[in-house]
């Protein structure tokens, strides 16, 4: 019927989503899965009850735009549609409370198709530091988090768990940032993240202050202070007699094997930079893990900032979760806390996501609460 060559095995299993459960954009690709099967057992279904098969157009570089079909399940129904590299689709966000949408299905296989070579997105510029002083600082930043000995406090402390969330960062928020008149786009593509990312052009004056605050040197200096890490030539670096002592064990051993090899291993002074986007989260946002960002993966200093969540529940999604590359470990889980800002380095090892928001934040009592912004930056030493 659709002209696939099949081979004698088949992988099956039952599937069960309930209120919220979602299985966001993916193509199946694995190893010799040919046709993906689905036999919906469910009770009588409407579209508005979520849980959709949605299928996915895709652009030039294999990556999913819009949704070309939407299948609405109905029970007895057998779906069935061919696993390819373009072969994107999801299952949307249960909407129904009480209704459980039952379903088997799994794989049929073959002889694997050839993928595409992956497409790499292109990375996000990034910046060196804006010749701005302390005086930015002490407009913007809790005196708390100026002072010296409070300032080694944290780095002690940053030094031992590579993490650490400084409550009430910013002084006077709320009156300085006027969220609400800020121009946002979509950002996708859907198999790798969707949220709003606020654009730059038109920022709003106090906005514009802060976004300046996080690109600043005054704030690359901060962040040393907090972090030990070397955002700025100035600072002190205590390590620096280790560094040169490796760097001189590294280049005898390569003398030993090839005396011309180590050009490049007399490490450039590389300059610190950092990329910084402003977000807004809401019902449907989220970011997934993907092989491109496993293949990128650096060393780098992220931060969150996030504003108006101070009623937003952990049970509605969007937090910043941590895991370990290979093993799929959960390493840290950051939430989203009102002013507090949230400093994390990671390793080469480690990835990022954040969590589908799903339809409880639609329900929260308050008006606010459905929505919220970051500042999302990453320095890079
Ligand atoms: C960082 O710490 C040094 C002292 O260790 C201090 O002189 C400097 O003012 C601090 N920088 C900032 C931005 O607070
Ligand atoms: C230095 O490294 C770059 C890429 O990392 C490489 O293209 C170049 O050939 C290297 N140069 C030498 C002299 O090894």
């Amino acid at each position: 019927m659709i002209g696939v060559e099949l081979e004698s095995t088949v992988d099956i299993s039952c599937a069960k989503y309930e209120y919220t459960d979602v299985l966001l954009c993916h193509d199946d690709e694995l190893e010799g899965r040919r046709v993906a099967f689905i036999l919906y057992l469910v009770p009588d279904w409407d579209k508005s009850d979520g849980g959709t098969l949605d299928l996915y157009k895709t652009d030039c570089n294999f990556q999913p735009t819009e949704i070309s079909k939407t299948i609405v399940p109905s029970r007895n129904t057998l779906v069935i549609f061919e696993v390819s590299p373009v072969s994107f689709h999801q299952v949307s966000e249960v909407l129904s409370k009480d209704k459980c949408r039952l379903s088997l299905g799994g794989w049929f296989h073959g002889p694997s198709l050839d993928r595409p070579p992956r497409y790499i997105e292109p990375p996000l510029r990034r910046n060196p530091h804006l010749p701005r002083d302390e005086t930015l600082l002490m407009e913007w930043v809790n005196p708390v988090y100026l002072d010296i000995s409070y300032q080694e406090n944290i780095q002690a402390e940053f030094e031992d768990s590579s993490e650490i969330q400084l409550k009430d960062f910013l002084r006077q928020v709320n009156e300085a940032l006027s969220l609400s008149q800020i121009q946002w786009t979509k950002k996708g593509p859907v198999n790798k993240r969707c949220y709003d990312v606020a654009s730059l052009d038109n920022l709003p004056e106090c906005v514009h202050g802060c976004w300046e605050l996080l690109h600043s040197e005054a704030f690359f200096l901060l962040l040393s202070n907090f972090t030990g890490l070397r955002l700025h030539y100035l600072c002190p670096s205590d390590d620096d007699d280790d560094k040169e002592q490796n760097a001189k064990a590294t280049v005898k051993e390569d003398d030993a094997e090839s005396s011309t090899s180590n050009i490049n291993s007399s490490a450039v002074e590389s300059i610190p930079k950092c990329t910084g986007e402003l977000r807004r989260w809401s019902h449907g946002s989220y970011t997934l893990l993907h092989d491109g960002e496993a293949a990128q993966a650096e060393f780098a200093l992220d931060l969150i900032l996030p504003f108006q969540c101070a009623d937003w529940d952990t049970e509605f999604g969007g937090f910043t979760c941590y895991v370990a590359n290979e093993e799929d470990e959960e390493l840290l889980t950051v939430y989203p806390e009102e002013n507090s800002l949230a400093l994390i380095y990671r390793d080469k090892e480690t990835l990022k996501f954040v969590k589908h928001i799903n339809h409880k934040s639609l329900y929260s009592d308050s008006s606010r609460g459905k929505t919220f912004y970051d500042f999302s930056f990453v320095y890079y030493e």
